[in-house]
């Protein structure tokens, strides 16, 4: 496994498991027990995917020592306080820790007032150490600066749509420059990597190499320092995803993937999303 260190000195497994969609009870469960047997030390979940508790038990009966599983979820919506602890709380319950390894705001809201309200709430989980890094999810580069006008504690990850379609160039190159580390969702473009010209491009890197063009794909995210979440509840493509980290590419491969870049989100654009007050 590689590693990327945050900006607050933790390590963080560079790849790890996505599980929307991955239904609560025996698919959840499965797909992270599987995962962890073969060497996935890092689980993404989400309170709005309502499967955190069958990841939990998944967590639990691998009997593999909390501290080498690196455990993130996210915060559904931006609310009052009591409800935020609330939501944590559950969080915790569902997948019976007393710690997540990475918290996140699942989606920036359209008044940048409750972002930071929702920040407070997060910096007090950092100070408490029952989040040891925390973060934020869906942010484009005017939300984060935003933030970053009043945060005590610089945000450590940026979840964000990125994948070959969407290679996010200069939001990557913001974030470098401010200390924020890029972890990608829905890298294969829930499955878009596998149709027309991606497909065609891609093929044709992944056959040099003898690897699949899921590998192709999470290995050039790899290359570029991103943290990568693939999500499958398939036992052949939890591993053959796994096995990307074996794999890699050239500078020309690399630069023939990022060529494939046209902006093309396939998860809604967190400008035009309907969290918030957007005023017509
Ligand atoms: N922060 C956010 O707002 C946000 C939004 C979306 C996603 N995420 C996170 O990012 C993770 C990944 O994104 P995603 O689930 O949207 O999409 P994704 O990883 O791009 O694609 C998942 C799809 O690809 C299939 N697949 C996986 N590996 C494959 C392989 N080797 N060969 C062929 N098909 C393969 C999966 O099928 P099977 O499962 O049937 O194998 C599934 O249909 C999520 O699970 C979630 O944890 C976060």
């Amino acid at each position: 496994m590689t590693y990327i260190t945050l900006n607050n000195g933790l390590k963080m497994p560079q790849l790890g498991l996505g599980t929307f969609l991955a239904k609560d009870g025996s698919e959840a469960y499965e797909a992270v027990k599987y995962a962890l047997e073969i060497g996935y030390r890092h689980i993404d979940t989400a309170q709005m995917y309502f499967n955190e508790a069958s990841i939990g038990k998944a967590i639990k009966d691998s009997k593999i020592d909390r501290k080498d599983i690196f455990i993130t979820t996210k915060q559904r919506v931006h609310s009052n306080l009591e409800n935020m602890e609330k939501a944590f709380n559950e969080s915790l319950d569902k997948l019976q820790t007393d710690y997540v390894d990475l918290y996140l705001i699942h989606w920036p809201n359209h008044d940048p007032k409750i972002n930071l309200s929702s920040w407070r709430f997060f910096e007090s989980l950092y100070e408490s150490g029952k989040a040891k890094a925390i973060g934020i999810s869906n942010f484009q580069q005017h939300h984060v600066n935003t933030l970053l006008k009043d945060a005590k504690i610089r945000p450590m990850i940026n979840q964000v749509e990125c994948h070959p379609g969407l290679s996010q160039v200069p939001l990557k190159a913001f974030l470098d420059e401010v200390g924020i580390q890029l972890e990608s969702y829905g890298p294969l473009m829930r499955g878009g990597v596998f149709e027309g010209n991606y497909k065609e491009v891609l093929e044709s890197i992944a056959k040099k190499h003898d690897a699949s063009i899921a590998q192709v794909v999470i290995a050039w995210g790899l290359a570029r320092k991103i943290v990568m979440i693939p999500k499958s509840s398939t036992p052949e493509r939890i591993k053959e995803n796994f096995e990307s980290l074996k794999l890699k590419l050239s500078d020309d491969e690399i630069k023939m993937i990022n060529d494939l870049n046209r902006g093309k989100r396939v998860y809604t654009d967190p400008d035009n999303s309907p969290w918030g007050p957007y005023v017509i």
